[in-house]
């Protein structure tokens, strides 16, 4: 059994490692890691990615932390992935690795917006980005988003993008509470 205790402390650590503020309009201690001093305090989390896969490549240890201590999480999908040809595969593959890793599928999206498809050379409007992830929000109640660097972990214009549109919509729209994380791969978090 010891071993189970190795790796989940290893995989916690890990999650610490990566994320860090993006932005908070509270004190960042207030809530830190989602644990509270206190009471447990349930948060409606917006994971926001560009492509299905950016989930398990990316974000899988930071979304088995979260489910796993009860929070609500909700994941938006930016575009299927249709770079060549294989969106509604990569779709329902979102959708199978949402199932293993524990989020409801009715709080999955994925959208196929003709302006944000996926590819190299597509720049992504931050203002449709920030105007589209402002509606998830308030439809879900959310109060807190995670998403990626502005690098885009790793360094695809559209994670990128996604990052700008993020920081877009925390910016001109002040939501009251709510808190931004931002996945850093670990070669940046060293410096
Ligand atoms: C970006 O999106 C916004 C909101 O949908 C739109 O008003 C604006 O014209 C778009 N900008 C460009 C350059 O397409």
């Amino acid at each position: 059994m010891a071993w189970v205790l190795i790796v989940a402390s290893l995989v916690v650590l890990w999650v610490a490692s990566l994320c860090k503020i993006l932005y908070t309009s509270s004190p960042p201690s207030r809530n830190s890691f989602l644990t509270t001093g206190g009471a447990f305090q349930k948060r409606n989390v917006l994971l926001v990615v560009a492509h299905p896969d950016d989930e398990s490549m990316f974000f899988s240890p930071t979304i088995s932390y979260i489910t796993s201590r009860g929070h609500n999480l909700h994941i938006l999908c930016l575009s299927i992935g249709d770079a060549d040809g294989k969106g509604n595969i990569r779709k329902e593959e979102l959708y199978q690795a949402c199932a293993i890793l524990k989020v409801p599928l009715q709080q999955v999206k994925t959208l196929d917006y003709p302006e944000l498809q996926d590819g190299f050379g597509k720049v992504w409007n931050h203002t449709l980005l920030a105007k589209i992830i402002e509606g998830e929000i308030n439809s879900h109640g959310i109060d807190l988003i995670i998403t990626f660097d502005r690098y885009g972990v790793s360094g695809h214009c559209n994670h990128c993008d996604v990052h700008y549109g993020v920081r877009k919509l925390l910016q001109d729209t002040p939501q009251g509470n709510i808190e931004a994380w931002e996945l850093m791969p670990c070669s940046t978090q060293v410096k």
